[in-house]
């Protein structure tokens, strides 16, 4: 098998096949992917919650990420490895360039995303682009800014709203940032930014008409303790094994049959 790579990820979108991504934070999961077919693995900071325990993602550390990443990248080969850049490690160039390295040598990571496209982000971001660092971008709802008014919630609903994360996007894409993830927002406006950009879209929440989703592993097992998201769908009831409900996400991401309009937003 050989590795996925940013460029056969873009075509993808060119040819309209839908990608599929999942988050992944160790080594046996890791292997559960490649061998479903998941064309991403995303190390996302979400462990803070769902591995560690945490209220939100805000204490998960760059090590704890360059860990987790290491793990992954153990049991993994064939997905294309995206690592998050946890909160505060990316608050100056200098900080998210020393960082971004951490998780690429440590972590074995192929890409780092970062949350937000405002005017500051952007510093950031083509500081890394301009060190020959891959970015993912992550628009729409942000949980690292939970604290923040408006925070956790659907985004983009009010024509300013979603005016803005468009014009953010396609910033981001202007920027050189190779792939954007989308999260929470009304699936008209999923599919207005996915068809305006040429970088493929990745969407979680975000509607059906990304150009791939990514979903949280513990959600899609249903293992997640609580309330599951709205967009989120339990792939494991019925399904019978780890693998077959891996293999039943990436089967209903590729026939555009995940996510329904009932697990979208409208
Ligand atoms: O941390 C994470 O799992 C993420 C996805 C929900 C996109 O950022
Ligand atoms: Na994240």
């Amino acid at each position: 098998m050989s590795t996925r790579t940013l460029e056969q990820l873009q075509a993808m979108k060119r040819a309209g096949e839908k990608i599929a991504c999942l988050t992944a934070y160790d080594a046996s999961f890791a292997h559960w992917l490649d061998a479903a077919d998941v064309d991403i693995a995303l190390v996302g900071d979400s462990l803070g919650m769902v591995v560690q325990g945490q209220a939100s993602t805000l204490p998960v550390t760059v090590e704890q990420m360059v860990y987790h990443a290491a793990c992954v990248a153990r049991g993994c080969r064939q997905a294309y490895r995206i690592v998050d850049m946890p909160y505060k490690s990316y608050d100056t160039p200098e900080h998210a360039l020393t960082n971004a390295r951490r998780l690429l040598q440590g972590g074995e990571a192929m890409m780092v995303k970062l949350e937000g496209g405002a005017p500051a982000q952007l510093a950031v971001i083509e500081s890394l682009l301009g060190a020959g660092i891959p970015v993912c971008g992550h628009l729409g709802l942000l949980p690292q800014s939970v604290r923040e008014p408006g925070g956790y919630r659907v985004q983009g609903r009010e024509p300013e709203a979603a005016e803005r994360i468009l014009n953010q996007a396609q910033a981001l894409e202007r920027a050189g940032v190779g792939l954007l993830i989308l999260e929470a927002v009304p699936a008209a406006l999923g599919r207005r930014v996915s068809e305006a950009l040429q970088i493929p879209v990745i969407g979680i929440g975000a509607g059906v008409h990304c150009d791939g989703q990514v979903l949280v592993l513990y959600d899609l097992l249903g293992i997640t303790p609580g309330k599951r998201p709205r967009f989120s769908r339990d792939f494991l009831a019925g399904a019978g094994s780890v693998e077959a409900a891996l293999r039943a996400y990436v089967q209903a991401v590729k026939a555009g049959e995940f996510p329904s309009a009932a697990e979208s937003f409208n």
